[in-house]
Order: structure tokens, then sequence, then C-alpha cells
């Protein structure tokens, strides 16, 4: 009704706003003044977590995601080598599972059944398994040995929104969280790293206060037939989750690419007013931004429509940006939380422009608990 959706028109939108609040309190609690971590539900002993020696996450959509973008910053702080997969691919290939090998399964609501079947063939290869779960006593964080809730109350709407900024959250925690243990670089980078973490809902309601050009953005674009999203590093994964919510959302044919593999097929598809969304890194990573500011001026000189998103202060972007929107500076690492905001709202927007119902895409569920 819509006194449930508290004045918005769609639940996705509500749950869009309520962002800053929800990963405020996935970290609530946990974040002591002295840069020191705690996690209580971890059910895992220290000695446990550092006879630790790999890690794979499993997932399905928007948390595959989240996962892809947590292996970059759990390898980075930890040293612990991170895979991520697909969880409907993970027990059929006859993973390398020890009692030594961490399994995280992400999973907004606990229930979807190839990440319950991934987790069930790790355990009883007495691998440790925690969940990453935004559903209290669903069935994936009862069948874990350890779970960290994101607390990001509930997500009505199909796609997901808050739902992922606090997987992210939380992955950022445990990550944070193993090098604390294992007390690798602790004292430096990951401390810094933590109280930018927890500034970060400021800058999520700084980036939803910019959202109006984004939607105007989105409206202007409801001729679309294909949209491309680029990014490297973290923007990579960034990317393909633009591009998923544009096909559930708004289905627009759209696809995400690693920015450094342009050259290796997707140049091909750019032709004239073509729509490519680039997420582009800090330029504090300047062999990073470099590349990337050379792939945009490759595809803009083909003809492509380019839809720029970079950081506050980038505008070395601006000369080759058909539109340019800039996100509060984090640290790369970091960098997902603002910057996937604007691809929620841009993917949202042309859906309802198209007169889709944003809630409830068609042939989608909430959650999927048949294989
Ligand atoms: C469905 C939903 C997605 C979600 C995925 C995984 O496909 O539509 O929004 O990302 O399931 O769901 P889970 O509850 O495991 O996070």
């Amino acid at each position: 009704s819509a006194a449930e959706k508290g004045g918005y028109d769609w639940f996705m939108q509500k749950e869009i706003a309520e962002q800053p609040q929800a990963v405020a309190d996935t970290l609530l609690g946990r974040v002591n003044g002295q840069g020191r971590l705690k996690l209580d539900e971890m059910r895992l002993s220290e000695d446990e977590l550092r006879a630790i020696t790999k890690i794979i996450v499993v997932a399905c959509g928007t948390a595959y995601h989240a996962g892809l973008i947590a292996k970059y910053a759990i390898e980075h702080w930890t040293r612990v080598p991170v895979e991520v997969e697909l969880a409907s691919e993970f027990r059929y290939r006859d993973p390398i599972l020890t009692k030594d090998t961490l399994v995280i399964a992400i999973s907004q609501s606990g229930e979807t059944m190839d990440t319950l079947m991934a987790i069930r063939h790790a355990r009883e290869q007495h691998s440790r398994v925690l969940a990453i779960c935004n559903t209290n006593g669903s069935t994936i964080p009862r069948e874990s040995d350890a779970v960290v809730y994101t607390h990001g109350g509930p997500e009505i709407g199909v796609a997901s929104t808050k739902a992922f900024l606090t997987q992210l959250t939380a992955c950022y925690l445990v990550g944070l969280y193993l090098a604390q243990v294992r007390g690798v670089k602790f004292n430096d980078e990951v401390e810094e790293v933590l109280t930018q973490l927890s500034d970060s809902p400021a800058a999520i309601a700084e980036t939803l206060n910019r959202m109006e050009p984004i939607r105007k953005l989105a409206r202007s674009m409801v001729g679309a037939r294909t949209v491309l999203f680029l990014g490297r590093h973290v923007g990579y994964p960034m990317a393909l989750e633009g591009a998923l919510k544009l096909k559930e959302l708004a289905y627009i044919h759209a696809e995400g690419f690693a920015a450094g593999e342009l050259k290796h097929g997707p140049i091909a598809l750019i032709e004239q007013d073509l729509p490519v969304v680039v997420v582009v890194p800090s330029p504090k990573r300047p062999l990073l931004h470099d590349k990337i500011v050379s792939n945009i001026q490759e595809i803009r000189a083909r003809g492509a429509k380019t839809i720029v998103i970079a950081e506050d202060g980038d505008d070395v972007v601006a000369p080759y940006a058909d539109f340019l929107f800039h996100v509060p500076e984090l640290p790369i690492l970091l960098q997902p939380l603002v910057a996937t905001v604007p691809l929620q709202v841009f993917a949202a927007e042309l859906a309802d422009a198209l007169g889709y119902d944003v809630d409830q895409p068609r042939n989608l569920a909430k959650s999927v608990t048949v294989e």
C-alpha cells in the first residue's frame, strides 16, 4: 500500500533512500573507537580464522556481485586467496575444499536454493561456512558455522539495492576483521579504511542528494535498445551490477565488461549514439585512471554516448563525457558504496519511464527457492 511505501512511489525507491541508514545499521556496534572490530556473532574462534588458507565466496545474482567486489578488498587486506563463484556452478565442478577453507555464502533472503546447496556441499567436505545474510533465522545462516547479519531491514523490491550495499559493508567488515585477527597490515591502512567505512553512510546520503540529473538522463533514454557498462578494478563488478539492474527492471539488453577487455571484443559493438556507462576509479590511482580515460576516448571517437561516473574533483574525464556524474571520495575499495547508487536509480527510473513495474519485474522472484 501507499502507506507502506512511506511516501515513495515504489519500494525500491524507498529502499534506495534507506541505504545510508542500512549501511550504518550494518556497522552498528561492530566498530569501536580504537579502530578495532568486534564481530560477536562470528562463532568461529580466532584460531580457526588464523588457520584459513583460502576463501571461496558463493552467491547468486546481485549478491554474487557483492562477492566479486569483496575479493578485491579481502585479498588486499588479508593476503588470503579468495575465489568467487556462482553458487549454481559450485558443487558440480568438484571444488577443492578442506577444513581450512572458509566458504562465505552471501544471501539477502537466506533461502536461495543454489546457495544453500553450495554450503551443504562445503560442510560435507568439512569446510567452515560463514553466512552474510539479511534475514534472521533463515535457512542459510541456520546451516552455517557462523553468520554476520547485515541488519538492512526488509527488502521488498525484487531488484536488490540496500541489501547489496549492506552485503558489501559486511564483506568489508569480515575482511578487516580477518586482517585484524591474522595481524596483517592492521595498524596502518586497515585502521584508516575502518574510519572511512564508518563515514560512508554520509557519503551515500550525499550521493543520493545528487540524483536528479540521473533521473532526467534515464527518462531521456527510453529509446535505448542496448546499454553497455565498463569498469576496471572494483568498477568491473559494478559494471556487471549496473547491467543486471537494467536487464532486471527495464528489460533492456545490457552487458558489463572489464574496460581492459574492450579491445578483445566489446569495442566492435560500439556504434553511433550507443550509450556506454563508465565507472571511473579515483585519479589517486593514476595507472587505473589513465587507462580508463583512454578507454573513454576510444569509445567516444567511435560515436558512443558516454555516461561517466567519476570521483569529486575528477575533471580530466569531463571533455570526453556526454554526461558526467560525480560521487564523493572514498578509498577505491569502498567506492562501490557510492558509485552503484546512480546505477540503481538509473535502471529504476528508466523502467518506470517505460511503464514497467519497478518492484515486481516480469518473470523474476525476490527469492529463488528452486535449483
Ligand atoms: C533473486 C533476486 C536478486 C538476488 C538473488 C539472490 O534473483 O531477484 O535480487 O540478488 O535472487 O538472492 P539472495 O536472497 O540469495 O541474496
